[in-house]
């Protein structure tokens, strides 16, 4: 049996989220530069967005670039944003015939225009699609998104459509980019680093964490099965202990 017939279709993931890592190294292993790397990394990233249809999980998040990305060296900076213009303006085309809705997530407002534009519409162009949504996470952090849903919340009190008292979880989900999406049950992290690096830290709060020492050009459909496979093995107790759970 091949590890896609092994998924249980009623026990899959709404929404997986990855942080692609591994890029750089991938790149140096074959003796070239990082952004080798990075365009190696848009292959796995279509191969993701196809297992992830194919098998029925509705939404995909993908660290693409986060606020600290921005400290790397100006030449690769330059080289991903570019790599992004051309990757969007290729693929939306193909997500829009496979039922693919492209979403942004971050501070969009810091990316150059031409990057921007691009994504602006391919997020119009497939809108209505409904088969998978696919977030991308650009100039994005945590710390960033909640400090953002801090101000918007503030600015409710400050203008008296809201009072302080009545904030709650719904509150400050309401508040964040995701405010639309259901909570990742699964999050992947590759090339062998264990951490969040300021990843959606509110929406993983009961997330399934899964590593892998595969860098990302090398993670492709089988290693996205596998990643499923493994979550659909973990006991999801949410406080609770394993007896209540059987009852
Ligand atoms: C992930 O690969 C891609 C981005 C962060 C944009 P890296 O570029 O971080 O690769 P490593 O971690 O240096 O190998
Ligand atoms: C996290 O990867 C950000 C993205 C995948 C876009 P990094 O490679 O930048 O993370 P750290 O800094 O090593 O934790
Ligand atoms: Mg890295």
């Amino acid at each position: 049996m091949s590890l896609k017939e092994k998924i249980n279709i009623a026990k899959l993931p709404k929404h997986i989220a990855i942080i692609m890592d591994g890029n750089g190294r991938w790149a140096k292993q074959q003796g070239e530069d990082r952004i080798f790397g990075h365009e190696h990394g848009v292959k796995s990233v279509r191969a993701c967005v196809e297992a992830a249809a194919e098998v029925g999980v509705k939404y995909l998040t993908i660290y693409t670039f986060s606020t600290e990305n921005w400290n790397r060296p100006q030449e690769e900076v330059i080289a991903i944003m570019q790599l992004l213009v051309h990757t969007i303006s290729g693929e939306v085309e193909s997500l829009h015939k496979n039922g693919v809705r492209l979403q942004a997530i971050g501070d969009l407002d810091s990316l150059p225009k031409d990057c921007v534009e691009e994504l602006q519409m391919g997020i119009e162009r497939t809108k209505d699609n409904t088969r998978l949504t696919l977030v991308l996470a650009l100039s994005y952090s945590s710390r960033w998104e909640i400090t953002n849903a801090v101000q918007k919340i503030a600015k409710q009190i400050e203008n008296k459509t809201l009072s302080a008292n009545s904030i709650n979880e719904q509150t400050i989900n309401a508040a964040l980019c995701t405010a639309d999406m259901p909570e990742p049950e699964l999050m992947i992290r590759t090339s062998g680093e264990h951490r969040i690096s300021n990843f959606l830290l509110w929406q993983l709060a009961y997330a399934e964490l899964y590593f892998t020492d595969k860098l990302w050009p090398d993670f492709g459909k089988e290693e996205l099965y596998e990643a499923i496979l493994d979550y659909q093995n973990r006991e999801r107790r949410f406080g609770k202990t394993s007896e209540q759970l059987i009852s």
